[in-house]
């Protein structure tokens, strides 16, 4: 039986994939979107779920991504990252607006496009995919603490005005996941990326998809209002065990 239709957003990697592969074993059909076409239609062809190009950035984008999507019981808002280290003193505003925007602006725009949808189904969902960055402060972590302490308040904020009405609202807060993430923040060197997580066992995709899949299949009246889901080697923001 289809527990209905769930969108993940930033579907083309990491935790958005592994979300989308493991809501569409749950049952959902699944409609998954990103920038990068080439593996959102790979996605969909092994889940035979379904795929649209999505630019979180760009309001047109989401405008017609969510037109394509009138059914839709949760959405998944993992679209995001970071993009630098640097100290608030050397930082260029173009980082953190790539931040605020993708972060922050992105999962509003969905989730205020989707909220109709979401609450027509009598039981809707909204997932934000936000960070121990936005609990804990790290030196070199300013653009992308601000972007997921925004992310927080925002959640913390949809959860008080939505009170009564049929939408669940849930915040998953994850440590360091060992995906494209890292790569990405140090904008393609690999060297600096895989040295994030020596030493120690960080978190896969798959953990954080799993968390998510709990909180999507409560009974419709429990709300898990916020995961923070850490490796074993890691107890803070920036304390981690390494070996
Ligand atoms: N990995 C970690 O340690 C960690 C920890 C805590 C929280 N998080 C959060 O988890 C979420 C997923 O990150 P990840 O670790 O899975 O990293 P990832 O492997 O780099 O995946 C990021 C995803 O976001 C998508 N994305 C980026 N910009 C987008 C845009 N403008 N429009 C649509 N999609 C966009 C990317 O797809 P395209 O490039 O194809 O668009 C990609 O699918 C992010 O919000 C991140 O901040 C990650």
């Amino acid at each position: 039986m289809s527990l209905g239709t769930a969108v993940v957003t930033g579907a083309s990697s990491g935790i958005g994939m592994a979300t989308a592969r493991r809501l569409s074993a749950e049952g959902f059909e699944v409609v998954v979107g990103a920038r990068r076409e080439q593996r959102l239609n790979a996605l969909a062809d092994e889940l035979g779920a379904r795929a649209i190009r999505l630019d979180v950035t760009d309001p047109a984008s989401v405008q017609r991504f969510c037109a394509a999507v009138p059914d839709c019981r949760v959405v998944v808002n993992a679209a995001g990252g970071a993009i630098g280290r640097d100290r608030v003193e050397d930082s260029t505003d173009d980082d953190w607006l790539w931040m605020y925007e993708t972060n922050v602006i992105g999962a509003l725009r969905m989730t205020r496009a989707l909220l109709p949808a979401l609450e027509a189904t009598g039981d809707g969902h909204v997932v934000m995919v936000g960070s121990i960055a936005g609990y804990e402060p790290y030196v070199g972590g300013g653009g992308y603490n601000a972007a997921k302490f925004a992310v927080r308040a925002m959640t913390k904020v949809l959860r008080m005005e939505l009170l009564g009405r049929p939408i669940r609202v849930t915040e998953i807060a994850p440590g360091l996941v060992k995906t494209e993430f890292s790569v990405v923040r140090f904008r393609g060197d690999e060297h600096a990326a895989e040295a994030v997580y020596e030493g120690l066992t960080p978190l896969t995709a798959e953990d954080v998809a799993e968390c998510i899949a709990f909180a999507v299949t409560r009974p419709s009246h429990v709300n898990i209002d916020t995961l923070v889901v850490l490796a074993r080697d890691q107890s803070g923001a920036a304390t981690v065990h390494r070996r």
